[in-house]
């Protein structure tokens, strides 16, 4: 059914070695610009053209058409941008750790030094967002193809749109403002490959709009939070005014299938959402800068793990998205809660009852609110 081999052992979610064996560099092709993926999914016609058989992702199809932005025109180019100002405020749990502790390898690093380390943050994450975008770009023409339910297919059509604005912005913007982009993280590269490789169209989903989404989401807001440059500032709340939708879209198309579910598949896609989750916080532990700027890769990564789930506020805040989408969709507690207890091992299960997606995404609709602005003044 599925060329991804579900794993059986959990324990060693916080083992250096399982992370450290990952090769940074694509073997298969470690120099192209091409990489391709193997897409077992059958594509699937439907000859029920009833508009609005499901009427919440028909309304969503609508939002979607006239939340429309463009990427060159609404937002301001001109702006000139400080690399090294992008992002001047701290995490002061990142502080604490990393630079005033005596164990970590950037214990008193200097001021030019820690400046460094943000920049490098700041083009790290900019670069895992515009890979993900992609992932993101052909998990929908995906699921254009493989989802059965042509209110669905509709909807999906206009994220494909939305992913490729959201591509070129963040290709743009880390192009023309600055410097040192970094290739695809390799836990990044093995998640994508695994959603794209799935033969199960549901999978497309979770993987993508619950998992990779919710993450993106979130962490689109830690940043949007952290910056004052107003580009990037505008274009992340343009970016997330329709990552909500998205999200909002994945948990209204799957919380049907589910419901309709055995036990063992639940239990299979429980395993799915949690091997996503792994992936996703490990690459957070950003690997490429550390190598970059010359500091223990394997101290980096052994500190990061070590840090008490208490002060990873950023790591966390990852997951406040994820976690009551996963709730809402039952795949927390099914199976006898495997996945709560899965997220309660890595310190996310707090966000349980934070607002799900589906409630809150028309409050991030930034292109309306600016229209409804523009129009009173
Ligand atoms: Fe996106
Ligand atoms: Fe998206």
């Amino acid at each position: 059914m599925t060329a991804t081999e579900p794993r059986t052992d959990w324990d060693d979610f916080n083992d250096p070695d399982r992370i450290m064996d990952i090769a940074m560099t694509d073997a298969a092709n470690p120099n192209g610009v091409i990489h391709s993926v193997q897409d077992n999914a059958d594509a699937i016609f439907t000859w029920n053209y009833e508009k609005g058989e499901r009427a919440k992702l028909t309304k969503l199809y609508e939002k979607a058409k006239t939340s429309q932005w463009n990427g060159e025109t609404d937002l301001d180019w001109s702006i000139e941008v400080d690399p090294a100002q992008v992002i001047t405020a701290d995490d002061p749990g990142i502080v604490d750790w990393f630079r005033n502790n005596p164990e970590s390898p950037l214990y008193k690093i200097d001021d030019k030094g820690w400046e460094q380390v943000r920049t490098e943050g700041v083009n790290w994450r900019l670069s895992q967002f515009m890979h993900g975008e992609q992932g993101a770009l052909l998990c929908t023409a995906k699921l254009v193809e493989t989802v059965p339910w042509i209110d669905a297919k509709y909807y999906a059509a206009t994220q494909v749109v939305d992913e490729a604005r959201h591509v070129e912005v963040f290709a743009k913007y880390l192009d023309t403002k600055l410097d040192g982009e970094y290739p695809i993280n390799p836990h990044l590269r093995l998640l994508l490959d695994d959603i794209i490789n799935d033969s199960r169209w549901d999978v497309t989903y979770l993987g993508m709009q619950i998992m990779v989404e919710g993450l993106a989401l979130a962490a689109f807001g830690f940043m949007h939070a952290l910056t004052e440059e107003p580009l990037l500032k505008k274009l992340l709340r343009y970016v997330m005014s329709d990552e909500a939708r998205h999200v909002a879209f994945g948990v209204l198309s799957l919380q049907e299938v589910y419901e309709g579910l055995n036990q063992a598949e639940i239990l299979e896609r429980q395993e799915f959402a949690f091997e996503s989750a792994l992936r996703m916080r490990d690459r957070f532990l950003q690997q490429e800068v550390w190598e970059r700027m010359d500091i223990d890769v394997r101290a980096m990564v052994e500190l990061q793990l070590a840090q008490p789930n208490e002060q990873k506020e950023f790591q966390r805040l990852l997951f406040s998205k994820i976690v009551p989408n996963c709730k809402k969709l039952g795949l927390l507690d099914a199976g006898d809660g495997w996945l709560r207890d899965r997220f309660t091992d890595i310190g996310v299960i707090q966000f349980e009852n934070m607002v799900d997606t589906t409630e809150e995404f028309l409050d991030f609709d930034a292109v309306s609110q600016d229209r409804e602005a523009a129009a009173t003044n």
